[in-house]
């Protein structure tokens, strides 16, 4: 019998499933289960594949290109999930996200070469598009019609969109109650998932979701399901890719449940296996002070796994005190000598509006990473001319509450807006003032 391509593997006690099968936890320890691609079974070299997303990558579309043939994540799809029938692939397109060369905002924080690449520009506005768009497909290919997750905003938009394109698919989002943005919860409501707002916090929905879909047919489609995030390894190809296959010196990524961490970090390790690259990036995993367990756990040399009440945060996405994914980030970082850091929420403000100055539209959580990449520059981890790819995760739209009270408050760059009497007198005299 020859070897299946994929399989579902532990990571705790590393027992093995058929990949066939509905599952997010191993039977035999309740440990997180890895996605196991065998990558190599396709039979060909680094420089073969490189050239083949090149190809692909420069391929024109016209009006009757199906999207998966522009995805950015699809592009990758040997190496996203191979078990996925290309007919079941539901894709709006998504990836194909800018990099942008942050030259003023580099020269600002002392970076010469910083790249932001923005995932707020996928379709629903965050890189949850990317893991999405496998979750939903493999749901459709498995004929399962009713998907769910707990969600602090983005997850929740992502699953509402991607299963509103699937006839007879039912979305099921549990947000906590009051502490995700308008826009957010708009989004969902929108996409016509069916939306329930629960008096606790993202843990407390998480808890709950992962019940609920254990005693019924739901198919659970957060980050604990590595299905959903094998999309969300494209993040850190794409940016390689971007980059003329240079593989820059860090990733700076921020962190909430840890599955973008972990996925950013599995697919570098497939490429790496595979000889599409050929020398390791760093991993840079940063929270807000408010929600940093992870950064606690690493500050013990992760010989403690530390859960808290998350605290109010304008990184209101990255707000969990018990991020899921914690024992896959630890492998990463562990494996990419990588470093955990924290910011505070004047950091974290102060580098969103600076990034938004120089003309970045980049969120609260976002920001989170770049407070990060200033704070590990200035303590001399980062080096001036290392190259860093800083993510972030969604668009500034989507958290405008937090930027309207930032430039009405007394933040180092507030731009509050002014009134002013309807004449072109009183508009001079407002520009004449400092
Ligand atoms: N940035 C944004 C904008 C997010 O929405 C999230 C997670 C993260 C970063 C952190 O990613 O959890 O993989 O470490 N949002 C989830 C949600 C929790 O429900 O939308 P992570």
């Amino acid at each position: 019998m020859t070897e299946p391509l994929s399989q579902f593997r532990c990571v705790a006690c590393a027992a093995t499933y058929p990949i066939e099968t509905v599952r997010f936890s191993c039977d035999a320890c309740g440990g997180l289960l890895d996605v196991l691609p065998d990558l190599r079974a396709f039979g060909r070299s680094g420089s073969e594949w490189r050239d083949l997303f090149d190809r692909r990558r420069a391929t024109l579309p016209n009006a009757s290109t199906p999207p998966r043939d522009i995805s950015g994540v699809w592009r990758y799809r040997e190496h996203v999930f191979p078990p996925l029938s290309v007919e079941k692939i539901v894709s709006k397109p998504e990836g194909n996200t800018r990099l942008y060369a942050a030259k003023e905002l580099g020269a600002r924080l002392g970076l010469s070469h910083l790249h932001v690449k923005h995932e707020g520009e996928n379709p629903t506005l965050s890189f949850k598009d990317r893991g999405m768009t496998v979750g939903v497909s493999w749901a459709n290919q498995l004929g399962l019609r009713d998907v769910a997750c707990a969600s602090t905003g983005d997850t929740s938009a992502a699953l509402a969109a991607y299963a509103a394109e699937v006839p007879g698919m039912r979305s099921v989002v549990l947000l906590p109650d009051a502490k995700i943005t308008g826009e957010q919860l708009s989004q969902a409501l929108q996409y016509g998932a069916v939306t329930l707002g629960l008096d606790t916090d993202f843990d407390g929905c998480m808890k709950i979701v992962a019940e609920l879909t254990k005693r019924r047919p739901i198919y659970l489609l957060n980050s604990m399901n590595p299905v959903r995030i094998e999309g969300q390894k494209s993040i850190g190809w794409e940016a390689i890719h971007d980059l003329g296959w240079h593989v820059p010196d860090w990733f700076v990524v921020p962190v909430g449940n840890a599955g973008n961490l972990s996925a950013i970090g599995k697919g570098l390790r497939e490429w790496l296996d595979l000889g599409v690259i050929d020398r390791k990036p760093r991993l840079a995993g940063i929270q807000a002070a408010a929600a940093d367990p992870f950064f606690q756990s690493y500050e013990t040399g992760f010989t403690q796994r530390i859960t808290r009440v998350a605290g109010e945060t304008a990184a209101s996405a990255i707000r969990i005190g018990a991020p899921v994914s914690h024992p896959k980030a630890e492998r990463e970082i562990k494996f990419f000598d990588g470093v955990v850091a924290r910011v505070t929420e004047d950091e974290l403000l102060d580098a969103g509006a600076l990034a938004n100055r120089c003309g970045l539209a980049i969120c609260p959580n976002s920001a989170v990473a770049l407070a990060g990449a200033a704070k590990l520059r200035a303590e001399g981890v980062i080096k001036q001319d290392e190259t860093v790819v800083v993510i972030a995760t969604a668009h500034a739209l989507k958290f405008s509450g937090s930027a309207m009270a930032y430039h009405q408050g007394t933040g180092r760059f507030a731009n509050p807006p002014r009134r002013v009497a309807a004449t072109v007198d009183a508009v001079i005299e407002a520009l004449a003032a400092p």
